[in-house]
């Protein structure tokens, strides 16, 4: 994706249970204690987590877990938001923002309808989700059709 190619961070993808622990301490040792969340160590068949990380340093600065559903409503296919992250000092870069726009261009190209979010109360993901059109349509979930 050329916006991400043309910066100084890459997309990779974690699947491995001790990548995932490591996410976990990572997260844990950032010490956000308001909105501190974990990923599975084991994911299901139809969970990933995508990342940005450094191209030198290769450290992690901002993830989304996320899993494929199935039939809510009329949406046939959609993406569910578990959790995202970025770490403390890589935020308000546009890092988490670029990895949602990932999730969109996945959607287009395997005919998946919309990605769902329900973020935390005290989450500061609302205001990309506003950004990038989500509609909040009923209690604390998010949804952006994806056409
Ligand atoms: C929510 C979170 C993932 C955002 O990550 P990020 O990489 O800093 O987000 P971005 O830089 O892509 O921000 C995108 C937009 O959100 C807004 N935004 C980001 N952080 C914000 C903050 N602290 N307060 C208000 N708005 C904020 C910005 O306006 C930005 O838009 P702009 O770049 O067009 O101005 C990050 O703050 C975080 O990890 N928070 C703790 C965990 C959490 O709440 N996760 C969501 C629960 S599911």
């Amino acid at each position: 994706m050329n916006i991400i190619d043309k910066s100084e961070y890459y997309l990779d993808y974690l699947d491995k249970s001790e990548e995932l622990k490591e996410l976990n301490k990572l997260i844990k040792k950032d010490g956000d204690t308001i909105t501190q969340g974990y990923v599975p160590t084991v994911l299901e068949h139809n969970h990933f987590v995508i990342c940005l990380k450094n191209k030198i340093t290769h450290e992690i600065y901002s993830f989304i877990h996320f899993c494929i559903r199935e039939n809510f409503f009329d949406i046939p296919k959609y993406i569910f938001v578990n959790y995202s992250y970025t770490f403390i000092k890589q935020r308000n870069k546009g890092l988490n923002k670029m990895l949602r726009l990932v999730l969109e261009d996945a959607c287009k190209t395997n005919k998946i309808q919309a990605i769902i979010s329900v973020p935390f109360k005290e989450s500061n993901s609302r205001t990309i989700m506003d950004k990038l059109g989500y509609t909040n349509e009923k209690d604390d979930l998010y949804i952006k059709y994806i056409k």
